[in-house]
């Protein structure tokens, strides 16, 4: 092999390298490109309103979204419910919403905006377990009082279909209602409310 062609072979694999290392600075560089198009996860850890569709709801029927990083829960109670919910008051702990757990304009028998929906933090007031959705009347496990509510396995707490904690059970207050507001009749918006939308 002549010097020449030595010298050419060194030039091809530097051109070559040089290649693979460019291409290797432009992956790195866009690493932070990429992540710095990514607000919506950021403000949503900061707690960014979050918006629900609601339009398809059927009275009975739950929704879940995430809000600064909980569970939110918006059920949509049937008439039947909405009127069960004025018979329960001697059994529950706060019937009346004393307890701040809940904005001004949730500071109502249903604890809601619209008496139909019902928007709830789904997390335990005791010890932060996530309670199930019981929507039915009287099931064998709950007893025949039963109208409807939250149970919480960890350790036996109930809640009514508005998230007021029944009395007797270790969760001490309602569920927390979350600021919310509607924008239309079919969006509610999660985070601002009722009034500053
Ligand atoms: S966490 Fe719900 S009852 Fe204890």
């Amino acid at each position: 092999m002549s010097d020449q062609s030595t010298d050419k072979d060194r030039r091809r694999f530097l051109t070559a390298a040089t290649s693979v290392v460019g291409g290797v600075g432009v992956a790195f560089a866009a690493v932070p490109f990429i992540v710095s198009w990514r607000p919506s996860a950021r403000a949503e850890a900061i707690g960014a309103p979050v918006e629900a569709d609601i339009g398809k709801l059927e009275p009975g029927q739950m929704l879940t979204v995430k809000w600064r990083g909980k569970p939110v829960w918006i059920v949509r109670r049937s008439e039947e419910s909405v009127e069960a919910l004025r018979s329960l008051e001697d059994k529950l702990r706060d019937p009346n919403s004393e307890e701040p757990q809940q904005p001004d304009y949730a500071e109502n028998p249903t604890r809601s905006v619209k008496p139909q929906y019902g928007v709830l933090v789904g997390l335990c007031t005791h010890l932060g377990c996530s309670p199930t959705y019981r929507p039915e009347l009287a099931p064998a496990d709950l007893g025949p009082e039963w109208k409807g509510g939250f149970f919480c396995p960890c350790h036996g707490s109930s809640f009514d279909l508005a998230g007021r904690v029944y009395a007797g059970v270790p969760a001490p207050l309602n569920l927390e209602v979350p600021p919310h507001s509607y924008l239309s009749d079919t969006k509610l918006i999660i985070g601002v409310d009722q009034g500053a939308a």
